[in-house]
């Protein structure tokens, strides 16, 4: 069985972004495994942009219904669900940017997270509509906040995911990373390790 894996990398900060070096370890680990394939889609190489009224209003129309524009706009949100419905295990490589996720991501949370295609609403509260999958978090950060309420990025991106249907999440911090080498180098050494045990477990 193939274990098929999508890697969506985040940072600004090009060739030193750190959470990007470890979702680059990830995928060097992961290819190296039998069974696992591996995608890799940056996002901010891409530039996604925000979401707008016009792409929103244009998932509202039926598709046999859209002008050219409105099937161009539709096809970005369409092609990100398809690409993340095709695979098994999805992998965030995440910094922290002023207290948040970074906002690349959260134009492509605004694209795949669509109620009747990937979550609907029930009687019940919102069911998810993408089944059986796993994901894991690689967060980045220059301070310390993993397990306190200064960590403004996990529960926000387990509620998305768990929107979604994504409720089996893993999360590696690389913290401290701008309190001085010797930290940095400890926590990105310890989280290397992790990635490690979790590239065991694909
Ligand atoms: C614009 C910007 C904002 C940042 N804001 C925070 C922050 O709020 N908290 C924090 O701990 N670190 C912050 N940092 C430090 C980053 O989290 C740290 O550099 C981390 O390595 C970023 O991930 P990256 O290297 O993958 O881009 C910030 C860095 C930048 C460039």
């Amino acid at each position: 069985m193939t274990t098929r894996t999508l890697v969506i990398t985040t940072s600004i900060l090009g060739e030193n972004g750190q959470s990007k070096a470890l979702a680059e370890h990830f995928i060097a680990r992961a290819q190296g495994r039998d069974g696992v394939e591996v995608t890799h889609r940056d996002l901010v190489a891409e530039e996604l942009p925000h979401l707008a009224l016009a792409e929103l209003g244009s998932w509202q129309v039926a598709e046999e219904e859209r002008t050219a524009e409105q099937r161009e706009l539709a096809a970005r949100s369409d092609s990100l669900i398809e690409e993340l419905q095709a695979h098994d295990v999805v992998v965030l490589a995440v910094p922290m940017y002023n207290f948040g996720i970074p906002s690349q991501l959260k134009a492509w949370f605004d694209r795949v997270m669509r109620a009747g295609v990937t979550f609907r609403y029930t009687e019940n509260g919102p069911q998810g509509l993408v089944e059986g999958k796993r994901a894991m978090i690689l967060a980045a950060r220059g301070g310390q906040y993993a397990g306190t309420e200064m960590d403004t990025q996990t529960p926000h991106l387990k509620l998305m995911l768990g929107m979604i249907g994504i409720n089996e999440v893993d999360t590696v911090f690389a913290e401290g990373l701008n309190m001085g080498e010797g930290k940095r180098d400890a926590a990105l050494k310890e989280a290397r390790q992790a990635i490690d045990g979790l590239v065991a477990r694909l």
